[in-house]
């Protein structure tokens, strides 16, 4: 039985504690861990009926719990040293994207995993959808992948933290980094990325000083090219998070990382696939890392794939900043 803790106990740990719960014939929750006390407290009454340790400081609970997982949910600004301490404990690690804001933690973070040997696991969890995995084996017989479309669109106010750029790093770093996950996952190491972004429709809200209109560009190291544009302006209420993928004999639209209409285009007669699940991703992602543990093999999405795709972010951040195209 896994012992787990948590660190950050805000919107998306109650994803990975729900998954926990459901698995609770090989993972229990014993800590949690979080500066406001009452939200700790509230994770461990609602999820272990008090069971579970409170916390305010994870050095505290790291030398007071015995830990096997650790999740860590806090905001991209507040990592400082928990998996540099978790790892050196032999502690594995879920961790939420983006893993930092820059790139000297994020290094010292795939350091860390990797010197100790701990598994890791970022939450790319579109990764495990349906249809991006009937893509993926797909894919094996057709390509390459020559060109991406991304889209992402949603119109939410969000927290007080991720409004402010210092904090989140910005919607093309905290959100979209799904999506240029996604294109890296397909398409490979980039080469060079090219970003615009502005702020057009939140300029009346105090403190709102992260992009809310950005559109890049992406060329990879095999020709390929992907774009991707994102807004915070579009539908309230709705998450549209579109992607379609163009391959030699190959082209897929994703509504979603579930759903998926493939078309196989070397026939000259019509032939499609349509992909429709309710796949949970959230409990596949932490399905996988347990069996990694338990089979001592790599997890789909170990640390260093949180750093590569921070980097490709921060870059397009940066090539928006100087309005030139980064190269990687
Ligand atoms: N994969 C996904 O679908 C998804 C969805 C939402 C958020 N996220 C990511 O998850 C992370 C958390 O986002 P959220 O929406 O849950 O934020 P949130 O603000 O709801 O929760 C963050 C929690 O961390 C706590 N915290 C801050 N500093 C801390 C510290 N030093 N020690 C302990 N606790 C601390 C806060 O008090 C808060 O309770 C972000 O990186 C975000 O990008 C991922």
């Amino acid at each position: 039985m896994f012992k787990v803790g948590f660190i950050g106990c805000g919107g998306i740990a109650n994803a990975h504690a729900r998954a926990l719960s459901s698995l609770s014939n090989r993972a229990q929750m014993v800590a949690f861990c979080d500066i406001e006390e009452e939200r700790a407290r509230w994770f461990s009454q609602n999820y272990t009926g008090g069971k579970a340790k409170v916390f305010t400081d994870y050095r505290e609970m790291f030398d007071k719990v015995d830990i096997d997982i650790v999740y860590i949910s806090l905001p991209p600004y507040a990592h400082k040293d928990e998996v540099d301490i978790a790892a050196e404990k032999g502690i594995h690690i879920f961790i939420e994207k983006p893993i930092a804001l820059d790139m000297e933690t994020a290094n010292r973070m795939v350091q860390a995993v990797e010197k100790n040997k701990v598994k890791s696991q970022v939450g790319f969890m579109f990764r495990f959808g349906e249809a991006i995995e009937t893509l993926e084996r797909l894919l094996c017989n057709y390509g390459p992948v020559g060109l991406m479309m991304g889209r992402y669109m949603c119109n939410s106010l969000h927290s007080p933290w991720w409004r402010d750029k210092t904090k989140s790093g910005g919607q093309v770093v905290e959100q979209i980094i799904h999506i240029f996950d996604l294109i890296r996952h397909f398409m490979g190491e980039p080469k060079l990325v090219f970003t615009k972004m502005n702020n057009l429709f939140h300029k009346d809200i105090p403190d709102y000083t992260v992009e809310d209109v950005s559109g890049t560009v992406i060329m990879f190291q095999n020709g390929g090219i992907a774009t991707v544009s994102a807004t915070n302006g579009a539908i309230p209420g709705k998450w549209i998070t579109q992607v379609d993928l163009i391959a030699k004999g190959l082209t897929a639209s994703m509504p979603d990382a579930n759903h998926a209409s493939i078309y196989l285009t070397s026939n000259p007669w019509e032939s499609k696939m349509e992909i429709a699940s309710s796949k949970d991703i959230y409990l596949a992602e932490t399905i996988d890392l347990l069996d990694a543990i338990e089979q001592d093999r790599p997890t789909r999405v170990p640390m260093i794939e949180g750093a590569k795709s921070l980097q490709l972010v921060l870059s397009a951040a940066r090539s928006a900043e100087e309005n030139k195209p980064v190269e990687l």
